[in-house]
């Protein structure tokens, strides 16, 4: 049995999701490990093959606005507006559930986290497989997303298998809004829809707030450590703290960067694109060759802190979040 699905196997992944099974699938912003939600023992193996707490909800996608209101409670109006301007695309909504979505989905809780992504696969697979499809990202828990098919295969054992669709357009997972108040939409994890187009979407009436952490939910993306790299990991912005970095490990280290300057102290290096889309794009599958290098240590330059940087922020803090005593919980 081969492990890797092309488009041509697409029937036979719909067939395979449709009887229980879990799968590698590509999306536009990472490659998800799915299973179809009215399986629960499938859901449940997600859990298992990602060492996920049980307790963390999962993302469950869809490809048409008849299933947000078959999954979905008490939808805000200004939902509808987000999800016009939106989907299919990488912006994903937190709402009250139906009694369609299973607790094991939502690990208990009573809202779900829903979203239709872009990628013409995954709209293709999740029409035909009929259903809504539970897809977290197909890494282990706490380890850097994938965002090509070989980045699945090397996380799972031969069980999974996986739809090959190319390489993620995005590159980091999708923006997540609190949307079940009417009044307020608030940004949970930033992706690359940012909260300054969130707002300018949604007009004066409904205020935007990126304060989910104080209400208290469970957002695993949000744990300081996720997305760990498995070496020792720095974000650093001035030329002194780099040397200090570069004498402590004897020059071994990996550097991503876009200043030339820095590009030439060292040999391990790869060269940041330097607008925010391509970083994106670019920054899990650069940790990534990081990690697997004969590096001791890798160092990540500061991007600039504008607004359209602030996903990328979010996941390059995390992945270096066990090097700053300041920022481990
Ligand atoms: O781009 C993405 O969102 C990718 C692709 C595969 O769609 N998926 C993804 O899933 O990033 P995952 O499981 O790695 O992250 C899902 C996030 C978690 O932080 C989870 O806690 C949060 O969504 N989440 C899910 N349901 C929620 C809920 N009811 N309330 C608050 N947060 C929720
Ligand atoms: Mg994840």
């Amino acid at each position: 049995m081969s492990r890797v699905l092309s488009i041509d196997d697409i029937d036979l992944a719909a067939h395979a999701l449709r009887q229980g099974a879990v799968m590698g699938i590509p999306t536009e912003t990472v490659y998800g490990l799915a299973a179809d939600i009215s399986h629960e023992n499938a859901v449940r193996r997600i859990f298992t093959l990602k060492n996920r707490p049980e307790n963390h909800p999962l993302i469950i996608h869809i490809a048409n606005m008849e299933q947000l209101s078959e999954y979905t409670l008490n939808v805000p109006p200004y939902v509808k507006i987000l999800c016009q301007a939106f989907w299919p695309g990488p912006l994903t909504v937190v709402l009250q559930k139906s009694q369609k979505v299973g607790d094991y989905v939502t690990g208990g809780q009573s809202t779900v986290a829903l979203r239709m992504p872009a990628h013409p696969i995954a709209l293709d697979l999740i029409r035909r497989v009929g259903g809504a499809i539970a897809a977290p990202s197909a890494n282990q828990f706490g380890r850097v997303s994938p965002t090509h098919y070989k980045h699945v295969l090397e996380a799972f054992d031969e069980s999974i298998q996986v739809l090959d669709g190319g390489s993620c357009s995005i590159g980091i997972e999708s923006t997540i809004v609190d949307a079940t108040d009417p009044k307020k939409c608030v940004l949970l994890r930033p992706g690359m829809i940012d909260k300054q187009r969130i707002q300018d979407v949604l007009g004066r009436d409904i205020e935007v707030v990126a304060d989910g952490a104080k209400k208290g939910m469970r957002v695993s993306g949000m744990l300081k450590s996720h997305y760990a790299p498995v070496k020792p990991t720095y974000l650093v912005s001035q030329t002194e703290e780099l040397l200090a970095l570069k004498a402590l490990y004897d020059g071994e280290i990996y550097l991503l960067s876009f200043t030339e300057q820095w590009v030439k102290m060292l040999s391990l290096i790869q060269s940041m694109p330097k607008n925010s889309t391509d970083y994106a794009q670019n920054i899990y599958g650069a940790l990534r060759r990081a990690e697997q290098s004969t590096a001791q240590a890798i160092v990540i330059e500061s991007p600039p802190k504008t607004v359209s940087w602030d996903a990328i922020w979010d996941r390059i803090l995390k992945a270096s979040a066990h090097w700053h005593p300041a920022n481990v919980d």
